[in-house]
């Protein structure tokens, strides 16, 4: 069965990654509409050998017959024109943060969730680029030790900011001055990702525990983070520090996560073999290494997790949800 799809902010950095997943993959697309603003009108877009014309995104963009809408055009964008596309009979898939915790939005990674897409009421959230990563290894071990407790600490690449944090660090190492963040980025580590929230935590740290809670579907973890910018260009690598309620031994949580779909594990200190974010960047895999017992607590163990922000982190984890809806003869 072949879709109509539309891309919403296909000019952007998370945008053209669709069109590059959706060509890699072989998504059956019957016909493709791209949007993007009024800037980028006009413009034509190569997409499997053919030419496509990028329209301006309006209030009658989804007037088509379009079954599903990629969105990547930011929050305010998808708060005004997810109704509209919804309202006209299109699911959208959503990349932005505007819907994420909206509880009869589902909010879905396919290797850990992928249920949760028939609970679709026509929009459905992909989650935060560093919530997507952590959650892939953790879901097969919370269902064989139950985790009662998370600490995250991330290292997390400026094209998160999309090309004006790039601009920042690239032009901050020819020592030119910073335009998006607040301090230098060149040289520096920023422990500071969204806004400040009241309880001290960035939004970025709250979206990670919130939305790992909604994605495992249990509310009783506890969770706390630390988000941190790194003058990297692509893929977040992340310390994810677990305490389980079981016992468990290395060895096993080695055999899980080498059985785990979409979990790639590298893990061999002697020949200096761990994930990295150069090794990552363009994969569409989550990279976990560094296992290793945490001493200091009972049933405790570290890893450190590295994948592509842009691509599982934001536009093959939507494809990948857009794949389940065909799946599951949802549109
Ligand atoms: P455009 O390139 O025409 O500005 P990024 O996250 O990389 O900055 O990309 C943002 C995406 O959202 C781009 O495709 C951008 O299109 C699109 N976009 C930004 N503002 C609008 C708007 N007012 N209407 C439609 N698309 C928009």
């Amino acid at each position: 069965k072949k879709v109509n799809v539309a891309v919403v902010g296909a000019t952007g950095m998370v945008g053209r990654t669709f069109l590059k997943v959706l060509e890699e993959r072989d998504f059956p697309i019957e016909n493709l509409y791209l949007m993007a603003s009024k800037r980028s009108a006009g413009n034509t877009v190569n997409f499997r050998g053919k030419d496509y014309i990028i329209e301006e995104l309006n209030e009658n963009s989804f007037d088509k017959d379009i079954d599903i809408a990629l969105f990547s055009a930011g929050g305010d964008l998808s708060k005004k024109y997810a109704p509209i596309a919804k309202e006209k009979g299109v699911v959208v898939v959503d990349n932005s943060s505007a819907w994420r915790m909206d509880k009869d939005i589902p909010l879905v990674v396919p290797e850990v969730n992928p249920e949760d897409v028939k609970k679709h009421n026509g929009i459905i959230a992909n989650p935060n680029c560093s919530t997507i990563q952590a959650v892939v290894p953790l879901k097969a071990l919370h269902d064989k030790f139950k985790i009662k407790r998370i600490v995250y600490s991330t290292y997390q690449a400026v094209s998160g900011s999309g090309v004006k944090g790039i601009t920042d660090l690239e032009e901050g190492l020819k020592g030119n001055e910073n335009k998006l963040y607040p301090h230098p980025i060149a040289y520096n580590a920023l422990p500071h990702i969204d806004v400040f929230m009241d309880n001290g935590y960035t939004k970025e740290e709250m979206k990670m525990i919130d939305e790992t809670k909604k994605i495992l579907n249990d509310y009783d973890l506890k969770i706390t983070a630390t988000t941190v910018r790194v003058p990297v260009l692509y893929s977040h690598s992340e310390s994810v520090n677990v305490e389980f309620e079981k016992e468990f031994e290395v060895e096993e949580v080695f055999n899980i996560l080498e059985n785990t779909e979409g979990v790639v594990v590298v893990d061999n200190p002697k020949e200096n073999k761990y994930p990295l974010a150069l090794d990552a960047e363009g994969k569409n895999e989550v990279f976990v290494g560094r296992i290793r017992r945490d001493f200091s607590v009972d049933n405790g163990i570290n890893m450190w997790v590295v994948a592509d922000n842009i691509r599982k982190g934001a536009a093959t984890n939507t494809v990948q949800i857009a794949e389940l809806l065909v799946k599951y003869n949802l549109v």
